[in-house]
């Protein structure tokens, strides 16, 4: 009999107590990746934490670090996240012209590139790229805070990423709005990589990644 395939959890340090980040951290040991949320005002109304911050988070762990660029001119931020260790980059499609070099550049790099789509923007538009992606984040919020209600609009897009998953064997990252109400249905619906904020720092954080792996 085939196993069934495990779901990953990444937790979204957005979530997290900034003025305690290790001990954050450190009660995070039994997920997969941290998803580091990094925002520039711009492309997203709120400002997060930049590369300072990361390295540190980066000297902490040893866990993998997934940072997800909701920033304009993301081609400009993957050399240094590169040199401080992070192991998947994702940016959105939306914030520019030149996905298909951006991609190639980060995987010359030796890290798994990601392509992110905001809810307003169709999964269509991800066809030309899909030969080239490690994984296709879709957000299931808007992007720019934790904490807002989960939208069923990003199951459509799921259907129709499926068959490409099964030809190029790229993995499926969904975020916001993640809990133990829509888990289940999103692992059916072939996701691999479970993004979760508020659901994660709520009283156990441990039985709440579990809770997500069921
Ligand atoms: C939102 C971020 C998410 C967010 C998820 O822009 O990309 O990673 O932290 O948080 P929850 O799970 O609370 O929606
Ligand atoms: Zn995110």
């Amino acid at each position: 009999m085939v196993e069934k395939q495990k779901v990953l959890v990444a937790p979204s340090l957005l979530s997290a107590d900034f003025c305690n980040l290790k001990s954050e951290m450190d009660n995070l040991q039994s997920a997969d990746m941290l998803h580091l949320d990094v925002m520039d005002n711009h492309f997203v109304p709120n400002l997060t934490f930049g590369f300072p911050i990361i390295e540190s988070i980066r000297k902490n762990t040893k866990m993998p670090l997934d940072a997800h660029l909701m920033v304009e001119s993301p081609e400009e931020y993957v050399d240094r996240l590169a040199m401080i260790g992070v192991e998947y980059i994702s940016f959105h499609l939306e914030a520019t012209v030149h996905a298909h070099r951006l991609l190639a550049k980060i995987k010359s790099l030796g890290i798994k590139a990601g392509i992110a789509l905001n809810p307003g923007t169709s999964a269509c538009l991800l066809e030309p790229l899909l030969a080239e992606v490690d994984f296709v984040l879709l957000m299931s919020v808007n992007p720019g805070f934790g904490g807002q209600k989960f939208l069923p609009l990003v199951y459509d897009k799921l259907s129709y990423l499926r068959p490409y998953k099964e030809k190029f064997g790229f993995l499926l990252q969904v975020d916001g709005g993640v809990s133990d109400k829509n888990c289940q249905s999103l692992v059916e619906a072939g996701v691999d990589i479970l993004v979760a904020g508020n659901f994660v720092f709520q009283g156990d954080y441990k039985q709440n990644i579990a809770r997500l792996k069921l």
